[in-house]
């Protein structure tokens, strides 16, 4: 009885009054915190925890959806899903076909909960038109980096989607906001993703690791930056873990987080057994960042990438096939046309393959090697859970009924 009167206490408060509210628990109560709900443009898109996009083919719609269903955000991850879905359906299917059905998929599977779509800007062939299927699907948010998202309001503007662009710095969401204010637009909120985080970094090499660039010392600018604007919500990514340390963040003024590791190690990822098998058994000195020039091969994009380094693919470096070209870059005609992983291209002994390694960790390229990313916490994990069990670690259930 006690515990009730003190959850709905705590949730009355998270409305009104969060940031205070949590500081004042700070040192006692931070595993029995309610945690708040996450409101975009005026509408909950669930509670304040969002499964990070994860491309290739790992945030699917049965991870989406399941974290939707329990009370989070869950992001379908746009990257190479017209492969996915052609080779899964037996039938070749445009961009705009492919992302409609997937969003689908996953709002058929999350109760009637909103489901986001992180599209990377760095897919240059497939960006706008995944852009205009996400918010035909009337999907909650676009979630978009891996590169500045600078024309997305003007490729459509949405009625109820939200527009949340991903950013490593008050710098870039500044410039964010000043190309979207001549489209009339202003991001909806903001994901700001540190160093620590999986896939690609949005840091150059030598900043990674510097204690100047970690995201408790990154998110007061960017909360600076978003108050001047309207206040929207902040949400933050990249080595977040455990319940504590999302009660840390929502007590420094963050309106949410985003994951990805956690959620990658579950039975609803698509990621293959053996690469949910390699996080379990990771250790610390495992997980390393590649990056040209500094430390190759590298990702074709060009940005720092946090993989396993005995990754199939990175540790027996055989050469794979270059067939997809999801991340190219515009060639002398403005065409995207160049991969700098392609054979032929100038350094291309430098970049590994992106597309077909990381579409082997999806099991969808069975002749390639895979390449697995993870963030930098990927060593603490132990085991593999559900979405539900997960979801009710972080939101610190078992803390409560350890302590009642
Ligand atoms: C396997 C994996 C794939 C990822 N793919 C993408 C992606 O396609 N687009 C993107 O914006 N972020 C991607 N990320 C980053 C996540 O969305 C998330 O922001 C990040 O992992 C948070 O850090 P954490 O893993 O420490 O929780 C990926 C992360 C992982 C682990």
């Amino acid at each position: 009885m006690k515990l009730i009167i003190i959850d709905y206490f705590l949730v009355i408060c998270n409305d009104i009054l969060k940031p205070k509210r949590i500081e004042q628990n700070r040192s006692s109560k931070y595993s029995i915190m309610k945690l708040p709900k996450l409101v975009i443009k005026g509408f909950h898109l669930g509670g304040c925890i969002i499964q990070g996009g994860m491309g290739v083919g790992v945030s699917l719609a049965p991870l989406a959806g399941a974290v939707s269903k329990e009370g989070g955000l869950g992001v379908v991850s746009s990257a190479g899903l017209r492969t996915i879905v052609s080779l899964r359906e037996g039938r070749n299917m445009n961009t705009y076909t492919a992302v409609r059905m997937e969003l689908e998929r996953a709002k058929d599977s999350s109760g009637g909960r909103p489901v986001a779509i992180n599209i990377m800007c760095a897919l240059i062939g497939t960006y706008n038109d995944t852009v205009r299927a996400s918010i035909d699907a009337e999907v909650g948010a676009i979630i978009s980096g891996a590169g500045l998202p600078l024309g997305l309001p003007g490729i459509m503007q949405p009625r109820n989607t939200a527009l949340v662009p991903i950013i490593s710095s008050a710098r870039a969401l500044e410039i964010i906001i000043k190309r979207w204010e001549r489209l009339s637009y202003r991001p909806d909120a903001v994901v700001l993703e540190g160093p620590l985080a999986g896939g690609h970094l949005g840091f150059k090499m030598k900043e990674v690791d510097d204690s100047d660039f970690t995201l408790e010392k990154l998110l007061p600018p960017v909360l600076g930056v978003a108050h001047q604007h309207g206040d929207f919500p902040v949400i933050v990514a990249g080595g977040i873990y455990a319940h504590e340390d999302i009660c840390k963040f929502l007590a420094m003024g963050a309106s949410g987080v985003q994951m990805g590791t956690r959620f990658l190690a579950t039975h609803e990822s698509s990621a293959t057994a053996e690469y949910k098998q390699a996080v379990v058994d990771a250790r610390e000195d495992d997980i390393i960042v590649v990056a040209y020039p500094d430390k190759t091969p590298a990702s074709p994009c060009g940005l720092p990438f946090r993989i396993l380094k005995g990754s199939p693919s990175y540790s027996k470096k055989r050469q794979p096939r270059c067939d997809r070209g999801y991340v190219l870059q515009r060639g002398p005609e403005g065409k995207p046309s160049v991969c700098q992983a392609m054979p032929g291209s100038a350094n291309s002994d430098k970049f590994f393959c992106l597309c077909n390694t990381l579409l082997a960790s999806a099991g969808w390229a069975p002749t390639e090697l895979p390449l697995y990313t993870v963030g930098s916490n990927a060593y603490r994990v132990d085991k593999i859970l559900s979405v539900a069990e997960l979801m009710k670690e972080l939101c610190g259930e078992y803390a409560r009924i350890s302590s009642e």
